[in-house]
């Protein structure tokens, strides 16, 4: 009996896991921006990103960046990893296009760029 019940939790617990898993990164319910992070944002990541995290920059285009306001975009990413990624910066080719966002390490602060990601991922529909 309690095997069953241990069973059952088990597999409660993965079913809970899955389904944080597919969400990916998101801020949680009830979540506004201010206005610095906005202002920063604007600031630090909308020249590739975009003000509204589409992309359709000019770099945007040249790099083939993706829509942030898409749920795939954030579908594998969490806060650790996407800050790693802000911190560290990222280089990669996709599709033939060169891809490249400098490290932000020393011209943000780590509580930043957590601000930064939630904002982005809230800009998804
Ligand atoms: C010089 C251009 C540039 C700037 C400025 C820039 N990024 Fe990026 N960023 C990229 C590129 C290129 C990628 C990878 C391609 C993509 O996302 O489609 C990327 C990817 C990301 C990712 C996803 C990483 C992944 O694994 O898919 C996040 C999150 C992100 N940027 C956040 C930010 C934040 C926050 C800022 C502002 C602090 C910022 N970026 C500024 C170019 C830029």
């Amino acid at each position: 009996m309690t095997r069953r019940i241990a069973l059952v939790s088990l597999l409660a617990t993965l079913l809970v896991s899955q389904a944080l898993l597919a969400e990916g990164l998101a801020p949680p319910p009830g979540y506004k921006a201010d206005k610095k992070i906005k202002r920063l944002f604007a600031a630090k990541c909308a020249s590739c990103h975009g003000d509204d995290g589409r992309g359709k920059t000019e770099l945007g285009r040249e790099m083939g960046i993706a829509d942030m306001t898409r749920a795939e975009y954030w579908q594998n990413l969490t806060l650790e990893v996407s800050r790693q990624e802000v911190l560290d910066g990222l280089k990669r080719t996709v599709k033939g296009k060169e891809q490249e966002m400098k490290p932000f390490k020393g011209r943000l602060t780590p509580e930043q760029v957590d601000a930064l990601n939630l904002y982005a991922a809230s800009l998804r529909k």
